[in-house]
């Protein structure tokens, strides 16, 4: 039976036909108890879903329909270490690799090698060709490779190792790459290429421009084991480009891409913020896992981000979702979450391979606040489209920075998280026409001042922006990801949606700047060909 077959998916069709007309006015109005009722604390998080367009009923069926869709059988499954991701026959085991003393033996055997090449560039033991200390470490890898640590190494700015300063390159425009060589010296800067496969075009582009740039100073290839650390699944391949064993962090294939950050592929952020707190972030990331593996439904904070997530996409009818941080320190987290979720569950066909009767995943979007208010969120208050927004605060700021007592500026704190609570709530509560009028607003202009309302809202309170508080953070949208693709029986582990631009990439490049066939294009691409080879 599909999901959609289940009783449980009948009685929400017609829970939700009447739901959906109901205003969140009317449903705070009804029950003084909202905020206790449909709010969860877990290790110091606080998760507020009351803003969302539910009652105790919807929750309830929500969670039968849970149920229905087996979700403890399919957290089981992942969890023992079986090969869910079926369509590439690998089982999902990043959950294993912040397990602490109970991760798999080859995962702490490389934990440790890390520890130690961590330590050694921080000591200023591990040298350049030229006998100096490394200043600059520079990540050269892409999506999975370079999403995960970029957003962590900058949320985790606070923190940052004195005296060595990490970069990340990713887009295979040169323009990402060669205006940070230009700043760099050779001698004293470290390459980490990052890919899982080791094949991605990208990435290996990148590597190979960066080991020109090096060799072009240092004159000769031994240097290369002294700037070039590789990390991957692919030994063959990173011994192929010249990078010693010794030099290259493993991981397997068992770690998806876009839940690497756990694994060798955190080796930049590490870097970045020192051994001792990449550990803090396994270690919260662990006692979220503890939590979505053994909180109960109605209390999983995972599982409700996924059941609202559904609720909202398919019976209230969303076809984005906003991620909204009041932290500028967490400015790259919905560039990270755009890949954990929209590769992971972006897809139209179940585990059998039959078409899904609805949309799985939202498109994710997002911008810290209090910026985006000040450019897209008219849209969001006036613009008649149903967008549930994810609030994200801080209770403490990771950069205190109090007013003068003369009142010549403002506490920055104070005046973000006022903004992140006033945001909800005129989200939630829109401005009717008597308020406007009560405001002495004219006739003629009442309405353009008309707020609606009823855009439903989360709001997730950390109590501070630290590496532990950003592995449970990061490790409850996985599991959110895991649970909302287990809803609807795909497969959240596989990309294929990927591959087709590879190969036509592929195919296209050879005919960049040079004269050959292009007859098997469709007409647009080849006019596109002719204008960009100036013909
Ligand atoms: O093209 C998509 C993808 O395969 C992602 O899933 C992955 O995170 C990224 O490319 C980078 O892959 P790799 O780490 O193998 O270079």
């Amino acid at each position: 039976m599909t999901l959609t077959q289940t009783p449980a998916w009948q009685a929400l069709t017609a829970h939700a036909a009447s739901l959906r007309q109901r205003h969140l006015r009317d449903l705070f109005a009804e029950d003084a108890q909202r905020f206790a009722r449909f709010s969860r604390q877990h290790d110091g998080l606080l998760l507020d879903f009351s803003k969302q367009r539910i009652t105790a009923d919807t929750h309830r069926l929500l969670l039968d329909l849970a149920a229905a869709a087996d979700i403890d059988g399919w957290r089981q499954k992942m969890l023992s270490g079986e090969a869910i991701n079926h369509t590439e026959g690998r089982a999902v085991r990043h959950v294993a690799l912040r397990a602490g003393s109970a991760a798999p033996p080859e995962a702490r055997a490389v934990l440790e090698r890390l520890q130690a090449c961590c330590e050694r560039i921080h000591s200023g033991a591990w040298r350049g060709y030229s006998g100096e200390r490394i200043t600059d470490v520079v990540n050269i890898g892409i999506g999975g490779s370079d999403l995960g640590p970029r957003m962590a190494a900058r949320a985790l700015v606070a923190q940052h190792q004195p005296d060595l300063r990490v970069h990340f390159v990713a887009n295979v425009d040169s323009a990402d790459i060669a205006p940070l060589l230009a700043r760099l010296d050779p001698r004293t800067t470290l390459f980490i290429i990052a890919s899982k496969t080791f094949t991605t075009q990208e990435t290996l582009i990148n590597a190979a421009s960066a080991r020109a740039w090096l060799l072009a100073a240092a004159r000769e290839e031994a240097a290369i084991a002294r700037h070039f650390i590789a990390l991957s699944t692919a030994r063959e391949r990173t011994r192929a480009f010249g990078i010693a064993d010794d030099n290259v962090f493993e991981f397997w294939d068992w770690v998806g891409g876009r839940f690497s950050l756990w694994s060798a592929i955190g080796l930049s952020l590490a870097l970045a913020v020192g051994w001792p707190r990449f550990e803090q972030l396994l270690a919260g990331a662990r006692s979220m896992d503890k939590h979505f593996a053994s909180a109960p439904a109605a209390d999983n904070l995972p599982l409700t981000l996924a059941l609202l997530s559904l609720w909202n996409t398919h019976f209230l009818g969303a076809r984005s979702a906003a991620v909204l941080p009041y932290s500028q320190s967490l400015e790259r987290l919905p560039a990270y979450l755009q890949q954990l979720e929209m590769e992971s569950n972006g897809k139209q066909t179940d585990r059998e391979g039959q078409p899904l009767a609805g949309i799985a995943c939202p498109v994710v979007w997002g911008e810290p606040g209090t910026n985006g208010q000040h450019s897209f969120y008219q849209l969001l208050h006036q613009g008649g489209q149903l967008i549930p927004c994810d609030f994200i605060a801080l209770r403490d700021s990771d950069f205190p920075l109090i007013g003068h007592n003369d009142g010549s500026s403002g506490d920055h704190h104070k005046a973000l998280l006022a903004n992140c609570l006033a945001q909800s709530a005129a989200l939630a509560f829109g401005q009717t026409a008597e308020e406007v009028r009560a405001a002495g607003v004219s006739e003629s202009l009442l309405p353009f001042k008309l707020f609606p309302g009823n855009q439903p809202s989360t709001t997730l309170l950390l109590p501070a922006l630290n590496a532990y508080t950003l592995g449970q953070l990061l490790a409850l949208y996985e599991h959110k990801t895991f649970f909302l693709g287990a809803l609807w029986n795909i497969n959240s582990f596989d990309q294929w949606g990927v591959e087709l631009g590879k190969t036509l990439a592929r195919r296209i490049e050879p005919l960049i700047n040079a004269v050959g066939d292009d007859s098997a294009f469709d007409s647009s691409t080849r006019g596109l060909l002719a204008a960009v080879n100036g013909r």
